[in-house]
């Protein structure tokens, strides 16, 4: 009988602020996968793995059952529904707050404020929890979707629900004004059913894959040439993430040095870098780098 292979089911969120992003981290690890065309799985060619879509709320109880053997999803989902599941890791995408939002006209400007209102939220725990922990006595009314409109329906005094860009909000001529919770992706799997030892070794392939893919993403290839003599300072300042490259020039005074650094570090080191001599700085994108 042929031996049917192991592979990972992954659930991400169907439609919504993560699908796309999730679907470029895949493919970005290298993991070849067509459009989904409005199909609920599709399967990788070249990487032991389906992709699952489904609704974002329903992806914690999924994976806690063991019907999908890993997810992505917000953080705010996975902490509201205290299913069994852990956080595998932040993927650093997806970022946004659940906030307190009140219509543009009116002044909250304290949080007791907040005291004998009605809140509309898909998130009641989280709400609960900020108020309790304000001492605020105020009604947390479930609705499961366009909580925006809360207000304007007279259903609600206010929202609390997730703000990234701020465009719903706006559109729906509300306003922040209180932070409740942070959010961003994650990859979970479940508490209740362990996975196999075959999916387990293909999991820590993935989490490999991911990882090289968010470093390379934080990172800069940074290449110059410099004055040998400076080379001990320079060094000192370049926050390299590994040893840098040296390579020998031509000219012998000079010294060619390569280095990964961090993307955001550039333009604070550049200056002192050409102080020192150092020219034809070339910066370059990485793609995937493992460390
Ligand atoms: C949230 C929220 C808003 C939107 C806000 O939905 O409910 O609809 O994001 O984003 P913006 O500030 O960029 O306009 P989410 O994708 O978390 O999922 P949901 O549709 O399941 O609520
Ligand atoms: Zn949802």
């Amino acid at each position: 009988m042929k031996e049917i292979k192991p592979r990972l089911k992954l659930a991400i969120q169907k439609k919504g602020r993560l699908t796309d992003k999730s679907l470029q981290l895949i493919r970005d690890a290298g993991i070849g996968i067509e459009d989904s065309n409005e199909r609920l799985m599709i399967s990788a060619k070249n990487f032991p793995i389906d992709i699952l879509f489904l609704r974002d709320d329903d992806i914690p109880e999924y994976v806690q059952d063991g019907v999908a053997d890993i997810g992505i999803v917000g953080y705010n989902v996975v902490f509201e529904q205290n299913s069994e599941v852990s956080v595998i890791k932040k993927l650093g995408y997806g970022k946004c707050k659940l906030m307190i939002a009140v219509p543009e006209n009116e002044e909250v400007i304290e949080i007791k404020n907040l005291a004998g209102s009605r809140i509309a939220t898909s998130y009641p725990n989280i709400l609960n929890y900020f108020l309790e922990k304000n001492s605020i006595t105020a009604t947390a009314i479930l609705i499961k979707g366009s909580v925006e409109i809360a207000p304007s329906l007279g259903i609600a005094d206010y929202i609390c629900d997730i703000v990234s860009t701020g465009n719903t909000l706006k559109m729906n001529k509300l306003k922040k004004s209180f932070e409740v919770f942070d959010s961003e992706a994650v990859l979970i799997k479940s508490e209740l059913f362990p996975l196999n030892t075959e999916k387990e070794q293909l999991l820590t392939q993935l989490i490999t894959r991911i990882d090289s893919v968010m470093i390379a993403q934080n990172s800069n290839y940074l290449m110059m040439n410099a004055p040998k003599k400076n080379l001990e300072e320079i060094i000192t300042i370049l926050p390299s993430l590994k040893s840098p490259t040296l390579l020998p020039l031509a000219d012998e005074n000079m010294i060619a040095i390569h280095a990964v650094i961090a993307k955001d570090i550039f333009w604070q080191i550049n200056g002192k870098l050409q102080n020192l001599g150092a020219s034809d700085l070339l910066l370059l994108p990485i793609n995937n780098m493992i460390v």
